[in-house]
């Protein structure tokens, strides 16, 4: 018979069973789950879709069924050079790859940088995704210190001079999981930081847009665009289940790029392309984001207001000015997987924040809530179980 012998070394690395094991509970009825990361399917367009089938069909006929390039439908990267120019990215047209969701891109860096035991920094905590990503490349992981402000530059500095890693992964604006945003000058240091130390920075941004409050804050990419890739995606403006996500990055890392994803799916889905070509190039994506931000903007208020209503006074939690999550943080000595196994019992969901860091031990206190899938009314009363749960611990 057929067993697991067969697996290659590197899947040693592909774990995190523990957090599949523990949400699995998710599937059982009448449990609101704040756990998820998905957006609300309220929140996909779907008064535009039925057109936009038959826009692209009249348009662009069988090309949108046919195979095409690794790098990308050409109509998808110039609409995007020109969306992306206007939120401050510097790129052309020809610097722009199309990838299956934003996700696609994170494999493909693992694969052509990293060597076992080469060093990756990455922000603590981080977007488990990414570390799922490259785990099978078998890196060595380095933390870099964060606070209200999200990464700060000088703790960068140090690991990139101590440990040299082969990529700074970053998530600037309203962060997985703690929905922090990098400012301006935090920002312009990181990037002056890559350059003087000739290091590459990942800058992965799929909620930059879902921004509820305050302005936007120039990428980092536009203070370094040879030192940054970066990555974008269609999941939490359009529809997930398109997977079209791209990036913008130096040459020789999209020529590698490129090389890496050829082996892997050939190109991305040519009708979800032209789909989301279209959605940009017909100006429905400035039409349908402020929709976006009304569906999302009372959930997260609700969920902040419940917060303040009932957790206890040893809680501290972040108040994002966009994105999709919040971060609660107990008191030192809390562990809230414990947590989560009680709030289960009250029908209540959330991710437990170690599995957001590289190092074991970290984050037992801290929690990642999602506000996009449930309403207002069920979000308050979800905060108001969890705290009860949280009392009897
Ligand atoms: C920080 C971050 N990067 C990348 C992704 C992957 O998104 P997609 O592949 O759907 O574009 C996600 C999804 O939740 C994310 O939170």
């Amino acid at each position: 018979m057929l067993d697991e012998s067969l697996l290659s070394t590197r899947t040693s690395r592909m774990g995190s069973s523990a957090i599949r094991e523990i949400l699995k509970v998710l599937a059982r009825p009448g449990i609101v789950s704040l756990a998820g990361g998905m957006p609300a399917p309220e929140a996909f367009p779907m008064d535009h879709v039925e057109g936009l089938f038959g826009k692209v069909i009249s348009k662009y006929g069988s090309d949108a069924l046919q195979y095409g390039t690794t790098e990308g439908f050409t109509p998808l990267k110039a609409a995007l050079a020109k969306y992306l120019n206007g939120r401050g990215i510097q790129t052309k047209a020809e610097q722009i790859n199309i990838t299956t969701g934003s996700q696609g891109v994170l494999d493909a860096l693992g694969k052509i940088f990293v060597s076992p035991g080469d060093a990756i920094a990455v922000e603590a905590p981080t977007y488990l995704g990414a570390l799922q990503a490259f785990n099978p490349y078998e890196p060595e992981y380095v933390e870099m210190e964060t606070d209200e402000q999200g990464l700060i530059p000088e703790s960068m500095e140090e690991v990139v001079r101590k440990h040299h890693p082969k990529l700074v992964y970053l998530v600037p604006t309203f962060q997985n999981p703690t929905g922090r945003t990098i400012p301006l000058e935090r920002r312009r240091q990181i990037a002056e930081i890559a350059a003087r130390h000739n290091v590459l920075v990942v800058e992965d941004d799929p909620y930059g847009q879902l921004r509820y409050r305050g302005d936007h804050v120039a990428p980092i990419q536009s203070f370094a665009p040879e030192q940054v890739i970066y990555c974008g995606s269609f999941s939490k403006v359009f529809a997930p289940g398109l997977r079209v996500g791209y990036y913008v990055a130096p040459d020789f890392v999209r020529e590698w790029l490129i090389r890496a994803k050829q082996g892997v799916d050939l190109h991305t889905s040519s009708l979800s392309q032209a789909l989301a070509a279209e959605f940009l190039a017909e100006g429905l994506m400035e039409q349908h984001l402020p929709k976006i931000i009304k569906l999302y903007k009372p959930k997260q208020e609700a969920m902040l207001q419940a917060l303040r209503d009932f957790f206890p006074d040893s809680f501290r939690w972040t108040e994002p000015e966009g994105g999709m999550f919040i971060w609660a943080e107990g008191p030192k000595g809390l562990d809230t997987v414990e947590l989560y196994h009680r709030a289960v019992e009250k029908k209540v969901a959330f991710v437990p924040g170690r599995y957001f860091y590289t190092r074991e031990g970290a984050g037992a206190e801290t929690m990642r809530l999602n506000f996009t899938m449930a309403d207002e009314e069920t979000l308050r009363a979800a905060v108001q179980r969890l705290s009860e749960a949280i009392k009897e611990t």
